[in-house]
């Protein structure tokens, strides 16, 4: 019998509900909105009551799929796809690294859970800092690293694409573009690499401009935080949905996201096991990370490469000084 696939998502907050809504909406699966109960007001059932509006949301978007909330692990036993957006939120004037200490604990704690109750799923982690909270969840889990991922880059790629696409005013749809390394404020543009429809961009703006676009989308997320007070959700589960599509419909897509990476890139050549979770582009599939996409690099993007890298090493030595078993 053919089974829908089952997408849990772990914290079910602002990023964690929007991701439920946008995988029910596209009938992805049945999905399963986890969180913890509210110490203050243990009468309150957030995941419950969210699962059962995000439900009724069914017979007016013509989707079938079972919304199940809860506080209990056991209910995501059976899950192809754990999605875990556990964890704080940025407020105005934080970086994502701040939130290392704190959410290196959650995500520990969720980790060891998915471990022992959905040992065969692919683990999508969105939880800041990014690239060093894929790596906990890839030493807590001790998953094979293909099954193991964190999305950002396709949140990065979308905000680049957004910005350049009112530069030129043209459709999002008709840019092409990447943007690789780790999930901060040193993220690495290829604007040589962008186009519209194949035309490089370097034909249609100046450098100016195209940097000026660069930057936006660095500091995108920081702008949203200043705007709202907390960190941004719509767009973010948005590139999580991308990636959860690829894999559930085997799609192979092509989708920047934070990977297991030791010779690629020049992440950590020959480090056998001591690689370093990296935004990079990788063929999404039905297996996970089915592979990733090397390309020479120009000796600009490998030094902002080799920065990005440097950084994300940085942050995954906090962890390791915190937890040294993770080393
Ligand atoms: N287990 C499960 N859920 C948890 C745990 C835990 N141990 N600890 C916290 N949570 C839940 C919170 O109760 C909350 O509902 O995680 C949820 C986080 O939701 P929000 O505070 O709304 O944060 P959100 O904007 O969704 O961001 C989540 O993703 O992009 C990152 O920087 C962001 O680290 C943050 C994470």
């Amino acid at each position: 019998m053919l089974k829908r696939a089952k997408i849990s998502v772990i914290g079910a907050g602002n990023i964690g509900g929007e991701c439920a809504r946008s995988l029910a909406m596209k009938e992805l699966g049945d999905v399963v909105l986890l969180d913890i109960p509210n110490k203050d007001k243990p009468e309150l059932h957030m995941p419950k009551g969210k699962a059962l509006d995000l439900a009724c949301c069914g017979p007016i978007e013509n989707f079938d799929a079972n919304l199940t909330g809860t506080f209990d692990y056991k209910d995501i036993a059976g899950s192809d796809v754990v999605v875990i957006t556990a964890g704080l939120p940025r407020k105005p004037g934080m970086s994502r690294d701040d939130l290392i200490s704190v959410n290196t604990g959650i995500v520990k704690h969720v980790a060891q859970n998915v471990k022992e109750y959905a040992p065969n799923a692919i683990v999508i982690v969105v939880s800041n800092p990014l690239d060093a909270m894929v790596y906990v969840a890839w030493k807590v889990t001790g998953f094979p690293a293909h099954r193991v991922m964190g999305q950002a880059g396709a949140l990065d790629v979308a905000r680049y694409k957004t910005f350049l696409a009112w530069e030129l005013g043209v459709s999002v749809e008709d840019i092409q573009g990447l943007l690789l390394g780790g999930h901060g404020d040193d993220m690495v543009p290829l604007p040589k690499r962008t186009s519209v429809n194949g035309i490089p961009i370097s034909d249609l703006l100046s450098e100016d401009r195209i940097n000026a676009c660069v930057e936006r989308a660095k500091g995108g997320g920081g702008e949203v935080v200043k705007l709202m007070g907390t960190s941004a959700w719509y767009a973010p589960s948005a590139g999580v949905v991308e990636m959860v599509e690829a894999i559930v419909r085997d799609k192979k897509r092509v989708i920047a996201s934070a990977a297991y990476c030791e010779d690629e890139y020049g992440v950590a050549p020959g480090a056998k096991g001591k690689g370093y979770f990296v935004g990079v582009p990788a063929v999404l599939g039905g297996k996970g990370i089915e592979k990733i996409i090397s390309f020479k690099m120009d000796a600009t993007e490998q030094k902002y490469m080799n920065e990005s890298i440097s950084h994300v090493k940085d942050l995954v030595g906090v962890v390791q000084k915190m937890f040294p078993e993770m080393a």
